[in-house]
């Protein structure tokens, strides 16, 4: 079977950096932008241009600068909006305008005051005139996760009609179960007149810890554009987690879908996207915490050692981490000590090994983690250290 290609839409300049906390200037994204570029993401959501004279600027300055990728700019289904992202996206070798409209109960009663009739007419009219700017127009039909499937579905043949080359069905507040929203999208594929002629996207957030989950059974189901975040930064609990959904399309080919990202520069982006925004991602995080290749427990440390593959299915290299870490904790064995210790320049007999490893673990009792120079202290200070070091 040949396999699909997962087109990847990333918006940690958009819906990543709408968060507090998480506000960048043009420079930085600027430098963002080119290392997504460089990630090999197929579009890049640069911003939302109407929110602000520096986002305008932000998503002009990237459409002038990015090579690869095509760049979108977000959009209400309002006209104004879609005047001014077209602007800021003349540059663009590949532009796309992101425009749409909520399309849950509780949108349209509260958000619109309006009713169903009208929602359909605003999303064909927002649609059609984004396509006199741009030939690439993708619609968002918000809170689709809450929308009642037969309504989505007469949405997203307005959006059709009216030209849209992507439908972007969001679980804008992360309620869905995957079986949900796996269903929604087949139902979609299934019942929506002329979605031969689009694309599906998924949109995910992580209101339950459910957003990477979801993107995948949509994909598995129909979908062919993921919409994600660098770290799964985003509204709320955040969005998808770029890394999380392409690692496990990698370490999944039986699935026959793959991207297009160059996986080993996942970490150093990762990176930068945490010290340009100043938030950095919890310790277990999947793929780029600190300790996503850290074993630290006796048993594990034992088993990486005589092979990598015994507690690892992700070989760091793969994500730019250069090598998986043996952190001596006093969970550590004598393995994992004479490991470090040979490391560090101490080739250990057995019964050398028996004497430094009572020593290290008085030592680490009293330590959280026993470093480098830690080791280097525990065996000179052991009665054995003269006979250890002329050996
Ligand atoms: O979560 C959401 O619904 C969005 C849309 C604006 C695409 O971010
Ligand atoms: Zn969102």
């Amino acid at each position: 079977m040949s396999s699909s290609n997962i087109k990847i839409f990333d918006t940690t300049l958009r819906d990543g950096e709408q968060v507090p906390g998480c506000k960048l200037n043009t420079q930085q994204k600027l430098v963002i932008a080119k290392q997504l570029d460089l990630l090999g993401v197929d579009v890049i959501e640069a911003g939302f241009p109407v929110s602000s004279p520096g986002d305008f600027k932000s998503v002009e300055a990237i459409s002038k600068m990015v090579k690869n990728a095509t760049v979108c700019g977000l959009t209400r289904a309002v006209k104004k909006d879609i005047e001014v992202a077209a602007e800021a996206l003349r540059f663009a070798k590949k532009p796309r305008i992101h425009t749409g409209i909520g399309t849950s109960e509780s949108h349209i009663k509260y958000k619109f005051n309006s009713n169903k009739e009208d929602i359909l007419y605003r999303a064909y009219e927002a649609v059609k005139y984004a396509k006199s700017f741009v030939e690439d127009v993708e619609f968002y039909a918000e809170d689709a996760g809450r929308t009642d499937n037969k309504f989505l579905a007469r949405v997203c043949e307005q959006a059709i009609k009216a030209g849209a080359t992507v439908l972007n069905i969001p679980d804008t507040t992360g309620y869905c179960l995957p079986s949900e929203y796996g269903a929604k999208i087949k139902y979609l594929k299934e019942n929506v007149k002329g979605i031969e002629h689009a694309i599906l996207s998924c949109h995910c957030h992580n209101d339950l810890g459910l957003a990477t989950a979801n993107s995948i059974e949509a994909i598995i189901n129909g979908a062919r554009q993921i919409e994600c975040t660098i770290n799964g930064i985003g509204e709320r609990a955040g969005n998808t987690a770029l890394e999380e959904v392409v690692m496990i399309l990698k370490q999944h080919p039986y699935l026959n879908l793959d991207t297009n990202i160059n996986t080993q520069y996942l970490y150093r982006i990762s990176q930068l996207v945490s010290d340009s925004m100043g938030v950095y991602s919890q310790p277990n995080k999947a793929i780029v915490g600190a300790n996503a290749f850290a074993h630290s427990s006796g048993i594990h440390q034992d088993g990486v050692i005589k092979n990598r593959e015994t507690y690892e299915i992700i070989n760091p290299k793969d994500v730019g981490v250069t090598q998986s870490a043996i952190i001596l904790t006093a969970r550590s064995g004598r393995a994992a000590l004479a490991y470090k210790a040979k490391n560090v320049g101490y080739e250990l007999t057995k019964l050398q090994l028996d004497i430094v490893y009572a020593s290290f673990l008085n030592f680490a009792d009293q330590k959280k983690e026993v470093n480098d120079e830690d080791i280097h202290q525990i065996i000179e200070s052991t009665a054995i250290s003269k006979q250890i070091l002329s050996a």
